[in-house]
């Protein structure tokens, strides 16, 4: 049985007065995918932010690889096991699509990039254009190759197929499936549930910023997880 890679217990987050998360809990064993759903505002954004240490919580605790990285900046070294794409600005519209990919590389390996841009040959055509010039999905596929690229233990993606065509969506989950089954692991926000129900191997729901659910993906149908949608 592979170790829990990510455990969040109790999380209790916000901004400011404003709680969002009152006892979110879950976890997210290695090599698998957390698949994380919920209508609009019920906290899912504010749930990664909490991981990805932007937000600290005001209770509770997020715990990666057994250590507990709470108090934590996202910049901390020790959350460097941790790359996250957010679901709002993705990318820096001034610079071009090569400097959004490599700008914050120290070693600018060139083949971190190779398997997402053979699948994204666009993205690959681009390189010289301002990113400001993608459409939101292109732009939505340059976060998710850069994210991608950083080749992290824990991956965080929040509605990475947003805006995303079809045939570019079917490759991103063939790309996330293809790094778990070499370990890697995921936490990932969807509304696009083909997508998630075809990476995700648990889901958690959220309403209200609490957990509705949170079970394995063999005990779930599409359609109940879309009722549990239309709550
Ligand atoms: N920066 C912020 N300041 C105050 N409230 C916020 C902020 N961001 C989000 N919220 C509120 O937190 C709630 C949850 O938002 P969010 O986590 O973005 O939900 P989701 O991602 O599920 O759509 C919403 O009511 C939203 O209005
Ligand atoms: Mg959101």
């Amino acid at each position: 049985m592979s170790p829990t890679l990510l455990k969040f217990d109790n999380l209790v987050s916000g901004y400011g007065d404003t709680m969002v998360l009152r006892n979110v809990s879950g976890a997210v064993t290695q090599g698998e995918v957390l698949g994380v759903l919920g209508r609009n505002g019920v906290g899912k954004t504010t749930l990664m932010k909490t991981l990805a240490g932007y937000i600290e919580p005001q209770s509770g605790s997020v715990v990666l690889n057994g250590r507990n990285i709470n108090a934590l900046a996202p910049q901390d070294g020790l959350r460097s096991g941790m790359a996250y794409a957010p679901q709002e600005n993705v990318v820096f519209g001034e610079l071009t699509v090569h400097e959004n990919l490599w700008l914050h590389l120290d070693d600018k390996d060139e083949s971190r990039y190779a398997s997402c841009l053979e699948n994204f040959p666009r993205l690959g055509e681009r390189m010289g254009q301002r990113a400001g010039l993608l459409s939101g999905g292109e732009r939505k596929l340059l976060s998710f190759t850069r994210t991608m690229g950083l080749s992290a233990p824990l991956t965080l993606l929040d509605e990475p197929t947003e805006g995303v065509q079809p045939e570019n969506i079917q490759r991103m989950a063939d790309l996330v499936r293809s790094r778990c089954a070499r370990g890697a692991t995921y936490v990932i926000v969807e509304q696009n549930l083909e997508f998630l129900l075809s990476v995700a191997t648990s889901v958690l729901v959220m309403d209200h910023g609490q957990v509705l659910l949170d079970q394995s993906i063999s005990g779930i149908s599409r359609n109940e997880l879309e009722e549990y949608l239309m709550v």
